[in-house]
């Protein structure tokens, strides 16, 4: 399906959506987040698509922000639809089942946080911005921000950084633990597609049963953390891949996972 605002590529099991306005640093419009919505819910039931790398294109930013000038004219009644929409699609990419790679260049403010944020992995170029800067526009984040930095990083960065709206540099994220990864710029393409084809080659059952029970985990107690982990567990035994991995070690060899 054509987009207006994303750049959609398939290779390998590795599906690339690059976020395509890049005059406006890839400011995310209600078209942008509409568009990233029916890309994810098409990637989810495309099985050629076993991970996701999402970028912005260009090199200054990997997205800053939600985009102001439309935010400028909501009414109280149209911010809360749109902090809603866009809080929809964070979860959405969040819960997807499959792992989403945000590969950060230059600047990741404000919406564009709060997306690599709903994103599993989050690797940096050494040049990358990162912050909640919306204070200085006298709002605050809408799409997750407070919430996910908060538990990505604790409430002490998650305070400092949203109510500040300073920028930081990738390595101090990274140290906060807002970060996967922070890597040189030029390394940024290669260490990001390495990780892609290492999830890619996985097996997707267990790399659901991964990410389902890191997130199921991370807001329940640990009784239903364990739970959810153990019917993952099973239902792994249940798949040709759980064959194919065991044998593969007790023969030598290298696994080849079919997602079957
Ligand atoms: N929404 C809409 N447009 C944006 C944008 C955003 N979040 N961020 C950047 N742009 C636009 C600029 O308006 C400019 O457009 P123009 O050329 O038509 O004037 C273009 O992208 C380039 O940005 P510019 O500000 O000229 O680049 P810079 O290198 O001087 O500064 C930033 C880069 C990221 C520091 C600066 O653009 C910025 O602070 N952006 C807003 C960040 C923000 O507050 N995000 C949270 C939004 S809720």
């Amino acid at each position: 399906m054509p987009y207006a605002n994303l750049l959609i590529e398939t290779a390998g099991g590795i599906r690339s959506i690059t976020i395509n306005r890049p005059d406006k640093l890839n400011a995310l419009n209600r078209e942008t987040v509409s568009e990233l919505r029916s890309a994810f819910d098409q990637a989810a039931t495309d099985p050629r698509v076993r991970v996701i790398v999402l970028a912005g294109s260009g090199t200054k930013a990997f997205v800053a922000g939600a985009d102001i000038a439309e935010l400028a004219r909501l009414s109280p009644v149209e911010a809360l639809e749109f902090s809603r929409y866009g809080q929809e699609l964070m979860l959405r990419i969040e819960r997807f089942g499959k792992p989403v790679i945000a590969k950060i260049q230059g600047f990741a403010l404000g919406g564009g946080m709060e997306l690599a944020m709903s994103c599993h992995l989050r690797i940096a170029s050494d040049a990358a911005k990162i912050g909640q800067p919306e204070i200085n526009l006298g709002i605050l984040p809408g799409f997750g921000g407070t919430q996910r930095l908060l538990r990505l990083a604790g409430r002490s960065a998650a305070l400092e950084l949203c109510l500040l709206g300073h920028h930081i540099g990738a390595q101090r994220a990274y140290e906060l633990g807002a970060l996967t990864r922070v890597v040189a710029a030029d390394q940024l393409d290669a260490e990001v597609q390495k990780l892609a084809e290492q999830l890619a080659a996985s097996a997707p059952q267990a790399i659901r049963g991964v990410l389902d029970a890191v997130l199921i985990g991370g807001e329940t107690h640990i009784e239903a953390g364990l739970d959810y982990e153990s019917q993952a567990f099973a239902i792994c035994a249940a798949t040709a891949d759980m064959k194919e991995g065991t044998s593969a070690f007790l023969e030598k060899r290298k696994p080849v996972f079919r997602g079957q």
